[in-house]
Parts: structure tokens; C-alpha cells; sequence
């Protein structure tokens, strides 16, 4: 059993395992990132993105992640080591030779993500079809 924060209410306390799960199942189970690695997270300030910046830290991977202006502050403290404006800045100009990336925008996101991932990288899409 466990208990739910008092901060929490319900609703928030219950996407915790979902969101908890889909980022294990991306960056472990599919992704096997590794410590030394370098992930792009998609979204990271996002319900996913939030859980997998984590997780992918407590890994020891690099990660860097894509999030609007007002956000960046939130996941720098959550342990992103790189943040793009994705309102700003082109992801797919910046970075190279990456490991995997999680995607949780589709389409054209996860096309232009394979320009930054090295020989044998792994794109995982979450988003399914638009
Ligand atoms: N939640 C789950 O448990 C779960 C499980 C399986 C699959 N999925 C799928 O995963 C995707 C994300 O779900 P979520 O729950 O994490 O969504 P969410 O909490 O609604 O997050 C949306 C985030 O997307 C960011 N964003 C919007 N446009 C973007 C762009 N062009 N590039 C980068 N980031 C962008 C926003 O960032 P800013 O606010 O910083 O602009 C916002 O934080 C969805 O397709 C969902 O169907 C979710």
C-alpha cells in the first residue's frame, strides 16, 4: 500500500502510476538507456517528460529536452542538463549523436528526431498516429 501525498489531490495523485509506468517502459524497457548515454525527452515539461527526465537521470544519462521558455526553470530542476525552446529553436540543428530519443509529439517531431540520433540510436514515439 501507499499512501497519496497530502499535496496531491486524487486526479494528480492517480497519473502518477501511469505516467510513471510509460516512462519505464520507454527509456528501460525499449530504450535500455544506460548510464553515460544521451537521451532527448521530448515535452519534458509534460506528464511523461517530467517522470522520464527523472528516471532518465537517475540512470546517469545526458539529458536534454524540449520545453517552451516559461518551463525551462522546471526542467533544469527536475535534472535536464540541456533545454530547447521548441518555440524558438530547431532540436534537430542542435543536437547530434544521441542514443535514444522518447518522442511524445509524432509526426513530424519524430521524423526530424532521427536526425539527431547516432548509427543504432533508438526513437520511441508515444504519441501513435495524428
Ligand atoms: N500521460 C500518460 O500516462 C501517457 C501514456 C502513454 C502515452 N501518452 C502520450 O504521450 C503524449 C504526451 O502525454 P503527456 O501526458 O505527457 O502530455 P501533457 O502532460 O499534456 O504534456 C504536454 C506538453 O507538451 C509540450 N509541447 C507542446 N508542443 C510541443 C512541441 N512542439 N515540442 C515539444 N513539446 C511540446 C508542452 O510543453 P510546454 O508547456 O513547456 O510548452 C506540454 O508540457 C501524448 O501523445 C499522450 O497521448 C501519455
Amino acid at each position: 500500500m501507499a499512501l497519496k501525498p497530502t499535496a496531491f489531490t486524487m486526479e494528480e495523485a492517480a497519473s502518477i502510476p501511469l505516467v510513471g509506468l510509460t516512462a519505464w517502459q520507454a527509456l528501460i524497457e525499449k530504450g535500455q538507456l544506460k548510464k553515460g548515454q544521451k537521451v532527448l525527452i521530448h515535452a519534458g515539461s509534460g506528464g511523461v517528460g517530467t517522470f522520464a527526465i527523472q528516471l532518465a537521470k537517475h540512470v546517469g544519462a545526458t539529458v536534454a529536452t524540449t520545453a517552451s521558455a516559461g518551463n525551462a526553470e522546471l526542467v533544469k530542476q527536475l535534472g535536464a542538463d540541456i533545454v530547447i525552446d521548441y518555440k524558438k529553436d530547431d532540436f534537430a540543428a542542435i543536437l547530434k549523436d544521441y542514443d535514444v530519443v522518447l518522442d511524445t509529439q509524432g509526426g513530424n517531431a519524430l521524423e526530424r528526431s532521427l536526425r539527431v540520433l547516432k548509427p543504432g540510436g533508438k526513437p520511441i514515439g508515444i504519441a501513435g498516429p495524428h
